[in-house]
């Protein structure tokens, strides 16, 4: 129920256009050339969980779940404090629409600290660099993920993050200043791919997953070190990378996006005027905004500037007229928001718990990007202004 408008939005991400290569032949044929490198290594597996809350927990458990047959694979966890704890002890319980399934403690790799990750190998795979890195938490914590991942990291590791928010450049940025402090170029992967999550799970407790609603994961490149590119272009070593990971993982729903950006501006659409307007009004589910007139065309002015300014940063980095936002993702919304009740969004859940609000990533960049862009967003940004109001007036960042 939660998560419908999500699911719903999802399908409509697959009207996708393709951000070429940046990569010329002779590499592309020195990639299939290695093929039977590759096959190798699609049998041994090495995949780092971090920051396993409810949505890092269900998709790392999902990935475990779909190798623990496999004695060339390592999934390991990090957990922190009474997780670890718990975990080590009784292992992981996910119950899910899907299907219910464990991971018992005696097959669960959980380790309190990445820098043990690092260290710790059972031996199963034929290499000790991870392949993966799937990190996942609240984009109030994004200039921890450098510190936290560092350790794993390798020319070979690919990473997924998955959070909310125009998270990419900072993260790419903070990855670069990190190793530039050590005297070491670039950012020190194969890969980063922004994931977007449409799915509805709490963690009830330490090692108790719920996973209710919706599942699917859309996600798209920020970074290839293949295409030399940080600016979403990417090769198609790339996408077979993901797609590898996640086609066995058949609960798991999962779209690969061609343009990260624009699927990053298409959640902005709904996210800015519903999840925007749920928190600058103190709190109120998405029914009052729709139903009440004045909200009503507020909320359209706000798809409108956010639309403007989409197509503004879509254009500036290359994207074709066939790939920008229209007047049908703004119906879209509306009919989506028309159909959802009394829903709470995560904001404003945040909001009333007083817990730190996701507003820089999610809010704010906006309004820069729009002002970088020269768009003007008056709309927005006083919403946003308000929502930072309350982030003072509470302390919740
Ligand atoms: C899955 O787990 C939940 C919570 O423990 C339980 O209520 C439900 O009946 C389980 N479903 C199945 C099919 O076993």
């Amino acid at each position: 129920m939660l998560m419908k408008q999500l699911i719903i939005a999802a399908a409509l991400l697959s009207h996708q256009s393709l951000l070429a290569c940046g990569f010329s032949t002779e590499v592309k044929s020195a990639t299939s050339a290695a093929g039977a490198a590759v096959n190798h290594k699609q049998t041994s597996k090495r995949i780092a969980i971090v920051g396993a809350g409810a949505v890092g927990s269900y998709y790392g458990a999902r990935i475990w779940e779909s190798l623990r047959d496999q004695p060339n694979a390592e999934v390991m966890f990090h957990l922190r404090n009474e997780h670890y704890e718990y975990c080590t002890k009784n292992g992981i319980d996910v119950s899910s629409y899907h299907g219910n399934f464990s991971i018992q403690a005696e097959e669960l790799l959980a380790y309190p600290t990445t820098e043990d990750m690092a260290k710790s190998s059972i031996g199963n795979s034929d290499h000790d660099y991870f392949d993966w890195v799937i990190c996942s938490l609240k984009s109030t914590s994004l200039d921890d993920v450098p510190t936290l991942i560092e350790p794993l990291l390798s020319p070979e590791t690919r990473v997924l993050v998955i959070m909310n928010g125009l998270i990419e450049d900072d993260l790419i940025q903070f990855l670069r200043d990190r190793r530039k402090e050590r005297g070491l170029d670039g950012v020190g992967c194969k890969a980063i791919y922004g994931g977007m999550a449409l799915i509805c799970s709490n963690r009830l407790s330490p090692g108790k997953i719920d996973h209710s609603f919706g599942g699917k994961l859309v996600a798209g490149v920020a970074y290839s070190a293949d295409a030399n590119s940080d600016r979403g272009k990417w090769c198609p070593s790339d996408k077979s990378a993901i797609l590898d990971l996640f086609s066995p993982v058949t609960p798991v729903p999962f779209e690969f996006e061609d343009n990260l950006l624009r699927g990053r501006w298409w959640k902005n659409v709904w996210n800015l005027p519903f999840s925007g307007l749920s928190c600058a009004m103190g709190g109120i589910t998405v029914d009052k905004i729709v139903n009440d007139p004045g909200l009503r065309r507020l909320a359209y002015k706000i798809i409108d500037e956010t639309i403007d300014i989409a197509n503004a940063d879509l254009l500036r980095n290359g994207a074709s007229e066939k790939e920008l936002l229209g007047e049908d993702t703004r119906e879209e919304m509306m009919t989506l928001s028309d159909g959802m009740g009394a829903y709470k969004t995560s904001t404003m859940l945040d909001y009333h718990a007083r817990k730190p609000m996701e507003v820089k990533y999610l809010f704010r960049k906006a309004v820069d990007r729009a002002k970088d862009l020269n768009v003007p967003c008056p709309h927005l940004e006083t919403a946003v202004d308000m929502i930072e109001y309350y982030q003072r007036l509470y302390d919740l960042y």
